[in-house]
């Protein structure tokens, strides 16, 4: 049976979708069956971000209403083969039922071992659709006290639910302006929102999902640390900071505000 995880942050645009894909990437590079569910009914991107959208037949609605078999949906990826995505390339339909989800997702949990449910932002329907499904999620949360705000309400909505694991995730973290004390520390984010803390992911240069091997890369190490921490329960935290510490560090932090 598969680990179903809702990947939730309450605002919008702080990296859901796109730790959703690079996750997943990375937990099936370690060898892990997943599956990646677009649940945005209204504004769907997974399929866009992970350049699919042209491969798509069937998707989550069509297995939902009953046109299409759970496998007919699913689009492999290329070049990963244990890795999966169930788009949604619908509006919304008022009436999908929260149980007609969770009755597709929990036939889709006997073919893998992650299911990652990419929830889409805010606190309504569309989130409620999502938590039921799941029984995990992740919180992701950006260095900006709107972000951490939110993420503290959907924190407080989560734990309403039946749910085995809360965890939380700080996503675009910058070292240099953290060693600087321009911005808050993962650490206080983490003990704010009281959640178990997954990851820290640091601000990046080049996000490229629609090659998803660059993960293979540096720009993947992140994610691959908090997959090992999904896997094996330790808790292995990115330094962002070490790198602008000390005198070295302070010449670092000087040529990156100056670039
Ligand atoms: N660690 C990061 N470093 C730099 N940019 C990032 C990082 N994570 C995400 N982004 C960028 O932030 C933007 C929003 O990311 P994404 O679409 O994943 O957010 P989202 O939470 O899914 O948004 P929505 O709420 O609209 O679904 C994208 O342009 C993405 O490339
Ligand atoms: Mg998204």
């Amino acid at each position: 049976m598969a680990r179903k995880i809702v990947i939730t942050s309450g605002k919008g645009g702080v990296g859901k979708t796109t730790l959703t894909a690079s996750l997943g990437y990375k937990l099936a590079r370690l060898g892990m069956r997943v599956a990646l569910v677009d649940m945005d009914l209204g504004l769907n991107n997974l399929d866009v971000t992970m350049g699919i959208e042209n491969r798509i037949v069937f998707d989550l609605l069509d297995v939902v209403e009953g046109r299409c078999r759970v496998k007919q949906a699913l689009i492999q990826h290329e070049e990963l083969l244990n890795l999966y995505i169930m788009p949604n390339c619908h509006f919304e339909r008022k009436t999908i039922t929260a149980h007609g989800l969770k009755e597709v997702i929990g036939k889709m949990s006997e073919l893998f071992d992650f299911i990652l449910l990419d929830c889409p932002a805010g606190v309504d329907i569309g989130f409620h659709r999502s938590v039921v499904c799941a029984d995990e999620a992740i919180v992701v949360t950006t260095p900006h006290i709107t972000s951490i705000r939110d993420s503290d309400k959907v924190a407080g909505i989560l734990k309403t639910y039946e749910l085995n694991a809360i965890y939380s995730v700080v996503n675009r973290l910058r070292g240099d302006l953290v060693a600087s004390g321009e911005m808050v520390d993962a650490y206080e984010i983490f003990d704010m929102l009281k959640l178990k803390p997954l990851g820290i992911i640091p601000e990046s240069d080049n996000i490229n999902l629609y090659n998803l091997s660059d993960l293979d890369g540096a720009s993947g190490y992140p994610y691959e640390v908090l997959a090992g921490n999904l896997l094996d329960g330790t808790g292995t935290m990115l330094d962002c900071t070490q790198r602008y510490s000390g005198f070295i560090g302070r010449i670092r932090r000087n040529l990156k505000r100056n670039a």
